[in-house]
C-alpha cells in the first residue's frame, strides 16, 4: 500500500488520519461481487464496519445492499442512495423511533432477533397500515472460533432467538397478520478464518429451514451473515479475501431451493485492508527496560487493540522514503542501513491499554516519523471516541 509517491503525498498533511487507498477497494469490491454473482449470491455491505461517505459510494456504486444496525445506519443509507429495496435491518435492541423510521421508508426486512421484537413490529406496522418483511435471526450455537468478544452464535450470547424459542415463533407469526414471514438470518462471528465454521453454519441453516418448511412456512431468504476473516499479519501479500473459495462453501454445503435467496452481510473482508491509521511520532522515550514511540494516534482512534487486544501491523512509513533515497545512492546504502529496535508504541491517551503493540521491531525511529496501523478499515474510525476530548478524525485519500 505504502510506497515514496504514496508517503509524499502525506507531506504538510495534519495527522493522525485514516488513509484510504480507493484503488484496493475498489478491486476488493469487484472480486467479491464476481465471485457472489457467480452463484447468484446477494451482498449486503455491513455499515457497523465502516460509514465513511467515499467507502460507501464505492460500495453502492457496485451494486452491494446494505446491512444496517440502528435507525441512524438506515438513515444514512437512504442518504448515500441505496435502493431501499436492498436495505436490511438487525440489531437486538431497535427502538420504536427506529422501528417506525424503518417502516416509513419501505426498507426490504427486518432481521428479527426475539419474539417480543416480532410482536412490536407487528403492532406498529398495522398502525401504518403497512405490512413488515420478516427474517427470523436464529441463534445456531455454532462456534465460530474466533475472540470470544465477537462470537455472536452461541447460546450464550444475546443475539438471535434460541432453536427451542421456534415453536413460538411460528405461532406468533401465524396470529401477527401484518408480518410477512420471509426467511432466516444468521451470523456467528466476526473475523473468522477457519472456513470448517462456515460449513458447520450450512449444515445448521439447513435443519432450520426444513423446520419452517414442515410447518408450512415457505423460506425465501437464507441470509447467512458476514464474518470472513482478513489477514492482519500480511496486508500487502494478501490484501484481497479468497471470496471466490468462501462463497463456494456456501453453494457446496447449502440446502439452496430454486425459489430461494442467498443473503451475505459482509463488513470486514470488504474494507479492512484499504485503509491505514497514520500517526506522528511526537517522542521517543528510551528507558533501560523498555523503548517507547508515542504516537499522536491513540485508542480513540483506533480501539482494536486496547479493547480486543487486536493485532495491528505497524510500519515507520517515513523509512520508505529515507531507504528509497539510500538506493538511489549505492554506496552509502550498506552503511546506513539501521538494525531494527525494539520499541512498545503508545498513544496519548491516559489509559494503560491505550498501546498498540508491544516489543515491535522497527528501524531506528525519531520525533516526526509516520507511522501506519495497518488494515483499519473495518472498525477502526467507526469505533472512534471522543474521549479526553479528541478532536474528530481526519480523512486522506488514494489519488489514484
Ligand atoms: N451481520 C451481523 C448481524 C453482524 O453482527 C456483523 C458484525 C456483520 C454482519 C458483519 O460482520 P463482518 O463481516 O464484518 O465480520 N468491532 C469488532 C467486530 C464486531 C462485529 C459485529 N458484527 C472488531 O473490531 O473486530
Amino acid at each position: 500500500m505504502f510506497n515514496e509517491r504514496v508517503v509524499s503525498t502525506f507531506d504538510n498533511k495534519e495527522t493522525p488520519f485514516y488513509y484510504y487507498d480507493l484503488k484496493l477497494l475498489n478491486q476488493t469490491l469487484s472480486e467479491c461481487k464476481l465471485a457472489a454473482d457467480e452463484h447468484h449470491f446477494y451482498v449486503h455491505f455491513a455499515l457497523k464496519s465502516n460509514f465513511n461517505d467515499k467507502v460507501l459510494s464505492a460500495v453502492k456504486a457496485k451494486g452491494f445492499g446494505a446491512d444496517c444496525v440502528s435507525g441512524g445506519e438506515v438513515k444514512k443509507a437512504i442518504e448515500v442512495g441505496f435502493d431501499k429495496n436492498q436495505i436490511v435491518f438487525a440489531g437486538v435492541g431497535k427502538s420504536d423511533a427506529e422501528i417506525n423510521f424503518a417502516l416509513d421508508n419501505d426498507i426490504f426486512a427486518f432481521n428479527v432477533e426475539s419474539v417480543q421484537e416480532l410482536e412490536v413490529i407487528d403492532e406498529l406496522a398495522g398502525a401504518k397500515s403497512k405490512k413488515a418483511s420478516v427474517a427470523i435471526r436464529i441463534n445456531p450455537n455454532v462456534d465460530a472460533h474466533t475472540h470470544h468478544y465477537i462470537t455472536t452464535g452461541l447460546d450464550e450470547n444475546k443475539f438471535g432467538i434460541n432453536s427451542w424459542d421456534l415453536p413460538l415463533v411460528s405461532e406468533t407469526l401465524k396470529k401477527c397478520k401484518n408480518l410477512e414471514f420471509l426467511g432466516i438470518h444468521f451470523h456467528v462471528g466476526s473475523q473468522i478464518m477457519d472456513m470448517n465454521v462456515f460449513k458447520s453454519l450450512c449444515i445448521k441453516v439447513n435443519e432450520m429451514q426444513q423446520w419452517f418448511e414442515e410447518r408450512g412456512m415457505p423460506v425465501k431468504i437464507l441470509n447467512v451473515g458476514g464474518g470472513l476473516g482478513v489477514d492482519y499479519q500480511n496486508p500487502d501479500e494478501n490484501a484481497i479475501p479468497d471470496f471466490k473459495s468462501y462463497f463456494k462453501i456456501f453453494a457446496d454445503f447449502l440446502n439452496i431451493k430454486t425459489h430461494q435467496e442467498v443473503h451475505f452481510e459482509l463488513g470486514r473482508a470488504l474494507v479492512a485492508q484499504c485503509s491505514s491509521l497514520i500517526s506522528k511520532v511526537l517522542y521517543i522515550k528510551n528507558g533501560i527496560k523498555k523503548n517507547f514511540v508515542i504516537i499522536d494516534a491513540g485508542m480513540t482512534e483506533l480501539m482494536r487493540p486496547a479493547l480486543y487486544q487486536a493485532y495491528h501491523q505497524i510500519e515507520n512509513i517515513s523509512k520508505l522514503k529515507v531507504e528509497s533515497q539510500k538506493s538511489k545512492d549505492a554506496e552509502s546504502h550498506i552503511s546506513h542501513l539501521n538494525s531494527p529496535i525494539s520499541y512498545d508504541v503508545v498513544g496519548p491517551i491516559c489509559e494503560s491499554s491505550d498501546c498498540f503493540g508491544k516489543e515491535i521491531e522497527m528501524p531506528e525511529t525519531k520525533r516526526g516519523d509516520l507511522i501506519a496501523l495497518r488494515t483499519a478499515g473495518a472498525y477502526g474510525e467507526v469505533m472512534a471516541s471522543a474521549y479526553n476530548l479528541r478532536p474528530a478524525i481526519r480523512h486522506v485519500y488514494s489519488e489514484d
